[in-house]
């Protein structure tokens, strides 16, 4: 089968082993070779074999991964990057200029707030917060003529709440700005945005796509081909490119992304399961429950509702810093979306950027990122961690 249709016609399953690489022509190899090389030979000047130049414009192991995220996000065009942050950056631009204004989720992850209040505002760009849970309320913090774009996470980090990605599209579209969503948290497998009206699909690959906690990453995808050529000018103009040995990780991940998906939400079930009916625990958010705010909505766009689960205890801040230190197969650290199932306390760790700010969480929550192991050993150890 061809690569086209790969990409448009086989099943999620099947692109996810075979789109963006074809067996090597001359050795037959099934795998993408990892090709350690900056630069490449020319038969006479300016004449390129497949239009490999020189490695930060492109690299065949990261064009055959670029090729493979862009038929998992149902996209034209994929771009990989150092790391999630390095593709947001590329991003924002690519479509921004000083004296723009983005609005962001008021529970985004620490680390795209900081990018924003840091870094862009310096440069100029302007950020509102607000509620991706809340269509009006992001309606509300458009302003016409200023705002480029419209950012959300959905689910988000780490509160979980659910963005109605098709509502939140044409709210954006009807202010001429353009919809980003940051796709981490559900992965492709479980979430397709492009398909439900946005305009750019962003991932922290080191997550659920690289899916074995040992390589950071990142990736955009986009349909429009103006838009594609913006991004691909400023991926190799800014240089933040992901190198062929996590190029080669990152694809390697993806190909089990399916497996691992349907196996992260079962667990996370169980989880959730468990948590609900335990007297330390006062609220368990997770958007797989019917009392989630935002489950109905999820029920709409998303397969099923992933590994991530965030609760809070009874005990207050000191009692979620003791689950966090008490626990033994869920380890304790930050990061998510691989095989090994970890704990963190955001307030303390991965959202400790945002303290102070509008964007503060509760102290007495904890995030759990639900791995592959046996199901009754996590439940087992969070029952011995909540004491
Ligand atoms: C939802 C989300 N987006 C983006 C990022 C940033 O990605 P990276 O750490 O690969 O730069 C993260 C990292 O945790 C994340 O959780």
């Amino acid at each position: 089968m061809s690569e086209q249709q790969h990409r448009h016609k086989s099943g999620f399953e099947t692109r996810a082993i075979h789109a963006g690489y074809e067996p090597d022509p001359t050795t037959g190899a099934v795998i993408p070779p990892i090709y350690a090389t900056s630069t490449y030979k020319q038969d006479g000047v300016g004449g390129l074999r497949g239009g490999y130049e020189y490695s930060r414009s492109a690299n065949p192991t990261r064009t055959a991964l670029e090729g493979n995220i862009a038929a998992l996000e149902d996209g034209e065009r994929g771009f990989a990057f150092a790391s999630g942050l390095a593709a947001e950056d590329t991003l924002v631009r690519s479509v921004c200029r000083p004296g723009d204004h983005v609005v962001i989720p008021d529970d985004a992850y620490g680390g795209t707030f900081r990018l924003f209040d840091k870094v862009e505002k310096v440069w100029g760009l302007e950020h509102s917060p607000a509620a991706v849970s809340d269509v009006d309320e992001v309606a509300a913090a458009i302003r016409p003529g200023e705002t480029t774009l419209v950012w959300v996470e959905t689910p988000t980090n780490p509160l979980l709440n659910v963005g109605d990605i098709a509502a939140l599209a044409g709210v954006a579209h009807d202010a001429g700005a353009l919809l980003v969503v940051d796709n981490t948290f559900a992965s492709p497998y479980l979430q397709q945005p492009l398909t439900l009206g946005a305009d750019v699909v962003v991932h922290s690959t080191t997550k659920y796509c690289g899916g074995h906690s040992d390589v950071v990453g990142g990736a955009l995808v986009v349909r429009d081909l103006e838009l594609a050529e913006k991004v691909g000018f400023h991926q190799n103009a800014m240089g933040a490119v992901a190198g062929p040995f996590d190029s080669w990780l990152t694809l390697r991940g993806l190909k089990t992304l399916a497996v691992r998906m349907d196996r992260h939400c079962d667990n996370a079930e169980r989880v959730v399961d468990f948590l609900t009916s335990h007297p330390k625990v006062g609220e368990v958010i997770y958007p797989g429950l019917e009392t989630h705010p935002g489950h109905e909505v999820a029920q709409r766009q998303m397969k099923r509702y992933g590994g991530m689960v965030s609760f809070r205890v009874t005990g207050g801040e000191k009692h979620a810093l003791q689950v966090c230190e008490r626990t033994e197969v869920f380890t304790l650290g930050e990061s998510l979306g691989g095989v090994e199932s970890l704990i963190e306390h955001p307030g303390r760790m991965t959202h400790a950027s945002v303290a102070g700010t509008d964007l503060e969480v509760p102290a007495d929550l904890v995030r759990i990122s639900v791995g592959i192991e046996t199901a009754d050993d996590l439940v087992a150890d969070l029952e011995r961690a909540l004491g």
